[in-house]
């Protein structure tokens, strides 16, 4: 038993749940019967990490040009969640009757897969993929919330004390997440033109230089007049945390889950207000240890 009572299972070295969500069975058939583009793209993160974020970041990017000005109202990021714009690969992709389909191309996806679980024909094609991590100490408090609000539909309640305890234990959907983190890490300095890995902290910090480097990355490089022209600037207020909170007030991604559960504070450094020094402390040392010998700082 892992993060809010849920059964976990162990697979290639990481943990998923069995079911609808964080599930063994879509990972297998993302595996099995998932066919790549070449041209694709995708965003990994550990749940909580700045997923939502990073897909509305990737969205705006690449279909600039498709819809001219993030300010209208008709741009997909005003009236839509990130995750309608950008689906899931392991959950709104790996059925036989999909969610939804990303229309434009390239096609974005998110997943939270772990770095070994992805379908070999990924590497193959040479598709590009992005990893956001975040501080784990952020992303506990993030989760503990994420369940909090789950609560009723998982029929479970945690305390902090227990939050503490799964997490620290790997047993967490799709953990440990020492080592999620690690292999995308490892993955992004083997080959840096394939896999970018970005911090939230970083995003947080400097929007707009790291926005750019993100656009560089996925082969859409911002122009000097676009640049003039304010463009970039704007993508950062388009997918600011205010803005897509604001969206994102009312109706559901999935049922039992609003829209606004992915919108919480956006900060960094929240877990300050939650956990004990105590807590703390357990924390960093397991972080020092686990990302010993990795240029990681969150
Ligand atoms: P908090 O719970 O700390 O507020 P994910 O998207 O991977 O589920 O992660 C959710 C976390 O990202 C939440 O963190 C949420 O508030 C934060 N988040 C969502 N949109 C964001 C944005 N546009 N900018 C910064 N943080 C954002």
């Amino acid at each position: 038993k892992g993060w809010m009572g849920l059964d976990l299972y162990m697979y290639q070295g990481f943990w998923y749940s069995s079911g609808d969500i964080f599930s063994i069975e879509t990972t297998l058939a993302v595996q099995e019967t998932f066919q790549v583009h070449s041209t694709d793209i995708y965003l990994a993160t550990q749940p909580k990490s700045g997923t939502t974020w990073l897909k509305a970041l990737a969205f705006a990017i690449v279909n600039r040009k498709r819809y001219k000005k993030s300010t209208l109202s008709t741009h997909p990021l005003r009236s839509a969640n990130p995750h309608k714009c950008v689906p899931f690969l392991e959950t709104d992709i790996a059925k036989k009757t999909p969610t939804y389909l990303p229309e434009n191309q390239p096609r974005l996806f998110g997943t939270h897969m772990p770095y070994i679980a992805l379908p070999q024909s990924i590497h193959d094609s040479g598709c590009r993929i992005v990893y956001m991590c975040r501080n784990p100490k952020d992303v506990l408090v993030s989760l503990f919330h994420f369940g909090k609000k789950l609560s009723d539909r998982l029929r479970t309640v945690m305390s902090m004390d227990e939050m503490l305890e799964v997490y620290t234990k790997g047993l967490t959907p799709y953990g440990p997440y020492w080592d999620h983190v690690k292999e995308y890490y490892k993955a992004s300095t083997e080959d840096p033109t394939r896999v970018l890995f970005v911090t939230y902290e970083d995003m947080k910090k400097d929007t707009a230089n790291k926005l750019k480097q993100l656009a560089e990355f996925l082969g859409y490089p911002f122009t000097e007049e676009e640049e003039a022209n304010g463009a970039v600037e704007e993508i950062v207020r388009l997918c600011s945390f205010e803005t897509l909170k604001e969206v994102n007030q009312h109706g559901n991604f999935r049922e039992g889950v609003p829209n606004n559960t992915f919108f919480r504070e956006g900060k960094v450094g929240g877990w300050n207000n939650e956990l004990t020094k105590e807590m703390s402390q357990i924390m960093d040392d397991i972080t020092t240890e686990m990302f010993q010998g990795f240029d990681i700082s969150i």
